[in-house]
């Protein structure tokens, strides 16, 4: 169940219809799809097999070509590369459309003049449109399983706003994984 902020204004919304009325203002698709498809070790194979009709429908819905499986966690190489290509400012010419399998992370978008950060999780789907200007990032366990669909089989390039927004924005997710800010104690004899 994702988690909808907007940091500027302290709001925040965990309620689905609410979430998903705020987002559709913004031009955001936001559902809820089922996860008992398949097993959470399944293979990107069977996911999609698994998921095969939403697939297509998504494909004739959003003019999308391809889809696949990305699967990142801590053990992924060059991680941090990775993750630096998504956690700026940026747009581009596609779609970013996930389905969450497993793991969270947080889409931060700027759009209609306020930042909002969508903290997604499994059984989340989101669609970004192409356009819009966002970045996205992962939660503290640097995890997550999503089927990806792409209007270009070629792939997508982001373009950096270099604005700088993306700083001002603490990425700290919220989810069932939060425990609170750490609480620093100095023990004295
Ligand atoms: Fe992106």
């Amino acid at each position: 169940m994702a988690v909808l902020r907007f940091p500027e204004t302290d709001q925040k919304l965990e309620n689905e219809a609410a979430i998903r009325g705020e987002l559709a203002a913004l031009g955001i698709d936001y559902e809820r799809w089922s996860l008992d498809r398949v097993e959470a070790d399944a293979s990107a194979e069977d996911v999609l097999r698994a998921y095969a009709e939403e697939i297509e429908e998504m494909k004739r819905k959003g003019g999308y070509v391809t889809a696949d499986v990305i699967d990142v966690n801590p053990a992924t190489p060059n991680l941090d590369v990775m993750l630096a290509k998504f956690d700026k400012e940026h747009t581009h010419s596609e779609d970013e459309v996930r389905f969450i399998l497993a793991g969270r992370g947080i889409f931060f978008l700027n759009i209609q003049g306020k930042v909002a950060s969508v903290e997604v999780g499994p059984g989340d789907m989101l669609c970004v449109p192409k356009g819009t200007t966002h970045w996205f990032t992962l939660c503290e366990d640097r995890r997550i399983r999503a089927i990806r669909w792409f209007q270009q089989t070629s792939g997508w390039s982001p373009e950096y706003t270099d604005a700088g927004v993306d700083k001002n924005f603490q990425p700290l997710c919220f989810g069932p994984t939060y425990v609170g800010p750490r609480v620093e104690t100095s023990i004295r004899g």
